[in-house]
Parts: structure tokens; sequence; C-alpha cells
């Protein structure tokens, strides 16, 4: 793009964004969010912990611990192993979630969430991924817990796959929309709804032309990868999760909607971190460790979309907006070098490996969050 029209495009949108440079190589945002994280515990959340905090401010983290942060006393528990492994000089603020079973006590919810213990509840179907066996079988059952949700505010975080052995696991996504999620929001019109890491067509449509109160999360490495990168010329766990990855026109139209500006859609990373040898089994985890260059592929996915003027509303405004938080008041600045940038392609932890996301293209942005 030419500079004059980024700089016109950066002007109309009236965010913080700013190009310092007219070469366009130096981008100023906001600093971001994580609206979908995994921490876990112990070793694990000492090595990963330090990447998140070194980009993000906040992070909505994932309560699928074994055993699951179901009620708000684990829940505050968990909260403070986050704070006590943080790096000194991090200022990252962990937003903590409850894991919605068939017996959530809805009063514990509503008191976590107006004394801020809790900003979201988090629906697994039961199966439907990594330590879901405690999710909800009948969703009817948690249904009193998801009217006083309705009427306190508390936003729903939704795995939104169905489980159904009947179902393809491609299409698990698209029937849980029309069996599960817009029953759900028929019966409670007022529940606030984020339907997480979003990988089709149909979850974009619903999120972007639903009702009132629902918003979509996007990974990044929805944005970059389909299915063809598990498959094709060989099987490769890294790139499993779940949602697993879709054909190319979903992944096209997932880059539409998170480069779109549109407010409901918001970065929420999905990171996953598992042990290399629990991916690299006959029966792999699914996940995908990528907090630590997600800024850096976002950087190179919205430049390949010509639109880095919108990863500021995408990654660092549009998430507070539907969590009615404010927005950063710090700033991050993204360089494009000439040259590609080193990240590493593994982290240690005490018990072992973890393997960074790869995005299969030169990474050429440079992350710098004190900025
Ligand atoms: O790929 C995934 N990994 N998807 C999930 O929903 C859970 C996550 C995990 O906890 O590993
Ligand atoms: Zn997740």
């Amino acid at each position: 793009m030419q500079a004059a029209t980024q700089m016109k495009r950066l002007a109309l949108a009236g965010t913080a964004a700013q190009m310092t440079d007219i070469s366009m190589q130096d981008l100023i945002i906001r600093r971001p969010d994580d609206w979908h994280l995994h921490l876990r515990d112990g070793d694990m959340l000492e090595a990963v912990l330090p990447h998140s905090s070194a980009h993000f401010s906040r992070a909505i983290i994932m309560p699928n611990l074994v055993p699951p942060v179901t009620d708000c006393a684990s829940a505050s528990a968990y909260r403070a192993r986050i704070e006590r492994a943080l790096p000194k000089g991090h200022d990252f603020t962990p937003l903590m979630t409850l894991y919605l079973t068939e017996t959530t006590d809805a009063d514990d919810v509503v008191a976590g969430f107006e004394s801020g213990v809790i900003r979201a509840v988090k629906l697994y179907p039961a199966g439907a991924t990594t330590n879901s066996q405690s999710g909800v079988r009948d969703m009817e059952k948690v249904y009193p817990v998801l009217e006083r949700m309705a009427q306190a505010g508390v936003p729903l975080c939704v795995h939104g796959e169905v489980t159904d052995p009947d179902v393809d696991i491609f299409d698990r996504e698209a029937v849980f929309i029309e069996r599960v999620l817009e029953p759900i929001r028929r019966r409670f019109p007022a529940l606030r709804i984020v339907m997480e890491h979003i990988t089709t067509q149909e979850g974009v449509a619903y999120v972007r032309d639903g009702a009132e109160g629902i918003g979509g999360t996007i990974t990044t490495h929805h944005l970059i990868i389909n299915r063809n990168a598990i498959l094709v010329g060989g099987i490769r766990p890294h790139y499993y999760c779940l949602p697993i990855a879709k054909r190319e026109s979903h992944r096209l139209a997932l880059r539409e909607a998170a480069t779109s500006g549109n407010a409901r859609f918001f970065l929420g990373t999905d990171s996953a971190p598992h042990l290399d040898p629990a991916k690299e089994s006959a029966c792999g985890c699914a996940g995908v460790f990528s907090s630590i260059n997600t800024m850096a592929c976002l950087a190179h996915v919205f430049e390949q979309e010509d639109a880095l003027d919108m990863l500021e509303a995408f990654a660092s405004l549009n998430g507070p907006g539907f969590y009615r938080l404010p927005v950063n008041e710090a700033t991050m600045r993204l360089t494009r070098r000439e040259t590609p940038v080193n990240l590493p392609d593994k982290i240690e932890t005490k018990s072992g490996a973890v393997t960074v996301f790869d995005p299969m293209f030169p990474i050429y942005w440079d992350v710098d969050a004190k900025a």
C-alpha cells in the first residue's frame, strides 16, 4: 500500500494506531490482550507465562486444568499461582474463568463475577477437547446457571463443537451452531456469548450477523494454516488443535473477519502448550503453542492482507469492548526488519520441550512491548 493511503486509513480508523515512519516499517498499537489462553500449572505455567506476559496486558485464562477450575475458590487460588509465577517487572492481569459443569453453583458464579474474581464462564461440551470430561453432557442441566448469568451479565465462553460420534470432525462447529448455540441464544437472548476460536465460514457469519451480545475470538494459527498443514506430506501433530483447522475457504473467511475491523471479532490465541512427547504420539494431544510469536505472525498476516491499520482493533480494542473493560494505555511497537528475526523453535520447561507454532514463513516483524 502507498504510504499516503495507509496514513489516510489510519486517520479514518480514529484509533491509537500510528505509523511512526513514513516507510511503514514501524507500527505502534495499544498493548494487546489475549482473550483465550491456556497457561496450565506448575512447571508448564512457569515456562509459558513469561511469553504471554511479555506481550499481553491481560488474558482470559482457560480453566481446563486437571482437576478443572470449577468454583471461585479454586479460581482465586489459581490466580495466585499465576501471579507468583509472573516475572518481576511484567505487568499482566490474569482474567479468570470457571469451568461449567452440570453441578455449577449459580450463586458462586454471580458472586465471583460481581466481586471480580472471575470474568467469564467456559462451556466445554463433554469430550470435545483436552480435559473436557467434566464438561456439559446435557445442556438443559445448565440452563438455570445460564439464566442467572444472563441476568448478571456474565459472559459465556463457548467451545463450539458437538461431540456426537455421527458428526464428522470437520462439521462439528457448524452443527454446534445449529443444534446448541442458536437454541441457547434464543432461550437466553440477554446472555453475552463468545464463540471461541471460530474456524469456519459458518462461525464467522454467526458472529458477524448474529444478535447483539455475541463476539468471536480467532486464533493466530487458524489465520495461517488450513487442514493441509496437518495432513499433506506426512502427519504434522504440532498443527493439530481443536477445533481442527478446516479447508482454505474457511481460513480466508477468518482472515476477512479478523482484518475487517468489525468489533465483534478479537484475538484469542488459544495458545495451548503440551510437552513434545504428548504431541508426537500415536494419539497426540490437541493444542498449538503460539503465545511467543503470535504478535509477529499477526503483523505478517495483517500486512499480507493490506490491513495493518486494523491490527490494533483486532488485538487491542475489540476484546475490551466486548468484555466492557478499558483499553490498555501502554503501547507496543512492531517493527518490520529487512531480514527475518530469530524466534525459537522450542521452549524448555523443567519437564521437557514444547514446540512453538511454525507459521511456515519467515517472520520479519520484531515486537517491542515496552514501546
Ligand atoms: O487445541 C486445543 N487445545 N483446543 C482446546 O480446546 C483445548 C486446548 C488444550 O487445552 O490443550
Ligand atoms: Zn482453548
